[in-house]
C-alpha cells in the first residue's frame, strides 16, 4: 500500500538526486517531508540519516528514502535505529525483495553508484511493493 507520507534526506552527494526523487514522489501523490540537505554544500550523512530514521521510527512517515554517494553510510546510520530496516538497493529487484521479504521501511540509494533511471525505478517499486508476511514475518520479528 502506498504510504501517505515519505521522509527523504540526502547528503551533498545525493542532493541533486533527491530533487529528482521528490518530484517523482509528488507525481505519485505522496506528501514529502524533506529533511535536508538543502544544498550541495558538504554535510555529514549520519546527521541526515538520523533525522529520516527517527521520523520513520516515530511513525511520522510511512517510509523513508536516504541518498548519499554510495548509499552505504546512510544505510549504516539508519539501521542503528530500532524499528528501522534500511535496505541499500541498486535495482528494482532489490527494492521489491527489500519490501516483500524484509519489510524494509527505508530505501537507501547511492547517487554515485546507481544511475538516476535505476534510482527512480527503485523508488517506484519500493513504494508500490508490500510486505509478504507469512514466513517472512517471523524472521523480520527476530531482527528486533
Ligand atoms: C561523501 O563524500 C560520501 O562519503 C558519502 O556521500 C557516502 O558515500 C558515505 O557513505
Amino acid at each position: 500500500m502506498m504510504p501517505q507520507i515519505v521522509a527523504i534526506g540526502a547528503d551533498h552527494a545525493g542532493y541533486e538526486l533527491k530533487g529528482v526523487l521528490k518530484r517523482d514522489l509528488a507525481d505519485m501523490g505522496v506528501e514529502v517531508l524533506d529533511l535536508g540537505a538543502n544544498s550541495s554544500d558538504p554535510v555529514d550523512y549520519p546527521d541526515v540519516g538520523q533525522a529520516v530514521a527517527s521520523t520513520v521510527a516515530d511513525g511520522k512517515a510511512g517510509l523513508g528514502v536516504l541518498i548519499c554517494g554510495t548509499g552505504i553510510g546512510m544505510t549504516i546510520a539508519a539501521n542503528r535505529h530500532h524499528r528501522v530496516r534500511a535496505a541499500l538497493c541498486r535495482s528494482a529487484e532489490d527494492a521489491e525483495m527489500a519490501r516483500r521479504h524484509n519489510d524494509a521501511n527505508v530505501l537507501a540509494l547511492g547517487a554515485r553508484t546507481t544511475t538516476t533511471a535505476a534510482a527512480r525505478e527503485c523508488l517506484k517499486v519500493f513504494l508500490t511493493s508490500d510486505f509478504g508476511g507469512g514466513r517472512h514475518a517471523k524472521r523480520v520479528a527476530k531482527l528486533g
